[in-house]
């Protein structure tokens, strides 16, 4: 499959593409974040998007630092965060090699939603200890919406409730085998969305670095999970 360069492709975006963008659904997404984090601190919204959804984290921290590549999504975060009136918002453009240098300090957690499904493997695992280290020792690093591929194809190919037909049930078999046989890499292409990870990768690296990791089902997505990711305290 054609691969995508992501950081192309999203500089130009200023609208995350989400299922849903209104207020009532992302809400709803935030009650479901929250029931995973500690409230407080400073935290690091990586890959923030347009701020519809990190605005509704505003009342629960301190101070949120906003991050995303894309200049032109960041314009999009600022007008909806001065639009709220939210003071305790700031936002940083930056990628993955230059966040770290510009935030200049350690957060108590760091969210990021939708976002890793546009980093290779190698370049995922690198971010992963980025994060630990510039992490408090109490902290958490929490990717939200993480692509399980298998689960992607047959929502793709419309199999969810037993709603698809022979040939797609066919489409989805070629595709998976395809992915499992083909695709050596722990990350799999899966075209425009991104790519996908099965759970295994995060635990390989959480049991290398000694970290605690809880995998669980999006409520509210078919096809994706979320990873918890905490130090060990002895
Ligand atoms: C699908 S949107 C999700 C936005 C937001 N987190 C949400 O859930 O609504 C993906 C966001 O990640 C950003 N992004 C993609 N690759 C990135 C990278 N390597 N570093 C920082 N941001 C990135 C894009 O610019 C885009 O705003």
């Amino acid at each position: 499959m054609r691969k995508i360069n992501y950081k192309e492709y999203w500089a130009t975006k200023s609208s995350p593409g989400n299922r849903r963008d209104d207020n009532e659904f992302c809400q709803k997404k935030i009650n479901e974040v929250l029931l995973h984090i500690k409230r407080g601190g400073i935290i690091l919204d990586y890959g923030c998007g347009n701020c519809n959804q990190t605005k509704f984290l505003s009342p629960h921290f301190d101070r949120i630092i906003a991050s995303d590549l894309s200049e032109c999504m960041l314009v999009e975060a600022k007008k909806e965060v001065e639009f709220s009136g939210i003071k305790n918002i700031i936002h940083l453009q930056a990628d993955e090699d230059t966040v770290w240098e510009k935030i200049k300090q350690k957060v108590n957690g760091i969210i990021s939603t939708g976002v890793i499904q546009y980093f290779q493997s190698q370049q995922l695992e690198k971010f992963i200890e980025k994060c630990v280290s510039n992490t408090t020792d109490d902290g958490f690093i929490v990717f939200f919406d993480v692509i399980n591929p298998l689960k992607f194809l047959f929502f793709r190919y419309n199999l969810v409730n037993n709603r698809g037909s022979l040939i797609n049930f066919v489409r989805c078999i070629i595709h998976a085998t395809y992915l499992y046989f083909l695709e050596h890499n722990p990350e799999k292409n899966l075209g425009e969305i991104g790519y996908g990870y099965y759970p295994e990768y995060f635990i390989k690296i959480c049991m290398k670095n000694n970290l605690n990791i809880e995998v669980v089902s999006s409520i509210y997505y078919e096809y994706r999970y979320h990873v918890i990711i905490k130090k060990r305290i002895y």
